[in-house]
């Protein structure tokens, strides 16, 4: 569970970094190129995999670790209540994993699925002799819709608290939380788990203004 977590948290960074490409200004260029490298880099295509296959295993050890602890302890524990000693995140990571998981359907749906499969316009630029996949463009019309763009930014949210518990657990349960690190490692999961969430939530919310008109 922590393997992967860890891993998805990785894959967040460099996602995070090529989409903020989306707000350079340059009409999508830079946002074009790198996803026409993206989608023919043999090494992009290999961790793509790997990638869904962290996802889908993420999931079912949630499952199944769920199970083996409603399984191994029925009653809570005596003395001081969850409610004292546990974060709001770490007790809800079930629900926000879902919230999550519905996010990335829609998510995948509208994105990965629609510039793999759908009918993707092309874009040329005078200096260049190829036109390109004009990716930027999707996620713009995407963007342009209100519930859209509002859907990502609530999703968000639900990624922000969910990285507020499953960065410090992961990184505990790979055994690197001891008491030197425990407070470094707790203050670098709560500024990943707002700066994250926030910078990508600001992407829907920049291009729905610029939409209409700001
Ligand atoms: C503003 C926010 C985001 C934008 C604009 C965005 C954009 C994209 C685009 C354009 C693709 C398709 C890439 C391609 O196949 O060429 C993609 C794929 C993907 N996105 Fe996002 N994304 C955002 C947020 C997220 C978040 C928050 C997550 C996870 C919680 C996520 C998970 C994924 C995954 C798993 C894929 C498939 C990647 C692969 O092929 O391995 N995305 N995204």
């Amino acid at each position: 569970m922590a393997l992967t977590g860890l891993f998805l948290i990785l894959f967040l960074v460099v996602h995070l970094a090529g989409n903020l490409q989306l707000l350079a200004g340059d009409g999508g260029r830079s946002f074009n190129e790198y996803s026409h490298f993206m989608s023919h880099s043999l090494l992009i295509q290999t961790v793509s995999k790997l990638n869904f296959t962290f996802i889908i295993l993420h999931v079912l050890y949630s499952v199944w670790l769920t199970r083996q602890a409603r399984a191994a302890r029925p009653q809570g524990y005596e003395g001081k209540s969850a409610l004292q000693t546990t974060s709001w995140s770490s007790r809800n990571m079930g629900i926000l994993g879902t919230l999550i998981l519905l996010f990335l359907v829609v998510h995948l749906k509208g994105f990965w699925y629609e510039l793999k499969f759908g009918a993707v316009p092309t874009i040329s630029y005078p200096d260049s002799p190829e036109s390109l996949p004009n990716a930027y463009k999707v996620v713009c019309m995407a963007y342009s819709q209100a519930w859209y763009a509002g859907f990502y930014v609530i999703s968000m949210i639900f990624l922000g608290f969910h990285l507020h518990h499953g960065f410090q657990s992961a990184f505990h349960t790979v055994g690197l939380s001891n008491y030197r690190y425990k407070p470094l490692i707790r203050t670098v999961g709560n500024a990943f788990a707002v700066l994250v969430p926030l910078l990508f939530a600001l992407i829907p919310a920049v291009m729905y203004l610029q939409s209409i008109g700001y």
